[in-house]
């Protein structure tokens, strides 16, 4: 399979849910990403939830109607499984209508489609004026590429190879740029794992690292958004 091949999360599929396995990392940064998501600000508030693969952030909301889109028919049937209402749609182009969404989260989502500025744009669409845009993605860096690829991909269990095709990495100023075109202005900061949990989960004391740090934040705010970074903000007007 080519880099960056959707199908990849099909064959993964039995990973979505263990906390332990391959997409440990998704479960802490969805955990990070409702930390400034935060409640519903009404019941029944439309969260649209951009590339939800198999709904990790359904746990840490509260009080939203949780709508995932998604290209794999696999991760919706798992999201689905927890509460998500599925989609099948691409990024770039969403199925829904304009500034229908209170909340918009783009998690792990716009490195891997071949157009971010229009996964941005279509976001930033369904995105209802004093809405809330939140994603968090990879820089596009050698120090992120180095990390994520060729460091990442050669560590047994760390990441699946070929997960991510590094020629899609965004900029962490075009893409605030790109926000700020389409109404949003947002903030930016890094993320990184803490050094415990991330040893032990790489030296697959798994379990340990689940039992230890499943109820704690395991990513942290960093000033550097030269890998892994956060950016959110609200839509204007
Ligand atoms: C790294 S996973 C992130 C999943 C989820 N947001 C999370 O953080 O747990 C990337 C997801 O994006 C989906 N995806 C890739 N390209 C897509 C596209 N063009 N439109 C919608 N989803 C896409 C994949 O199927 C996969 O579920």
């Amino acid at each position: 399979m080519r880099r960056n091949d959707p199908r990849q999360y099909d064959e993964l599929s039995a990973e979505w849910w263990r906390p332990d396995g391959t997409f440990a990392m998704l479960h802490w940064l969805a955990r990070a990403r409702a930390g400034l998501i935060g409640a519903a600000p009404r019941p029944g508030a439309l969260l649209v939830d951009v590339g939800c693969g198999g709904g990790l952030l359904a746990p840490h909301l509260s009080g939203f109607t949780h709508l995932g889109v998604d290209l794999g028919a696999t991760g919706l049937r798992l999201a689905a499984a927890h509460g998500v209402v599925p989609v099948r749609g691409d990024a770039a182009r969403l199925p829904l209508r304009d500034e229908c969404a209170d909340v918009v989260a783009a998690g792990e989502i716009l490195e891997h489609v071949p157009d971010w500025r229009a996964a941005v744009a279509e976001s930033c669409r369904v995105l209802r004026p004093g809405g809330l845009f939140v994603a968090d993605t990879l820089a596009d860096t050698w120090i992120s590429r180095t990390l994520t690829v060729h460091i990442a991909e050669r560590v047994p269990g760390a990441a699946p190879k070929g997960m991510h095709d590094p020629a899609l990495y965004v900029p962490p100023r075009a893409l605030a740029a790109e926000c700020a075109r389409h109404g949003v202005r947002v903030s930016l900061r890094g993320l990184r794992p803490r050094f415990g949990p991330l040893v032990r989960w790489l030296t697959r004391s798994r379990r340990r690292t689940v039992t230890r740090d499943g109820d704690a934040e395991v990513m942290v705010p960093m000033r550097s958004v030269s890998v892994l970074y956060q950016a959110w903000g609200r839509k204007s007007g």
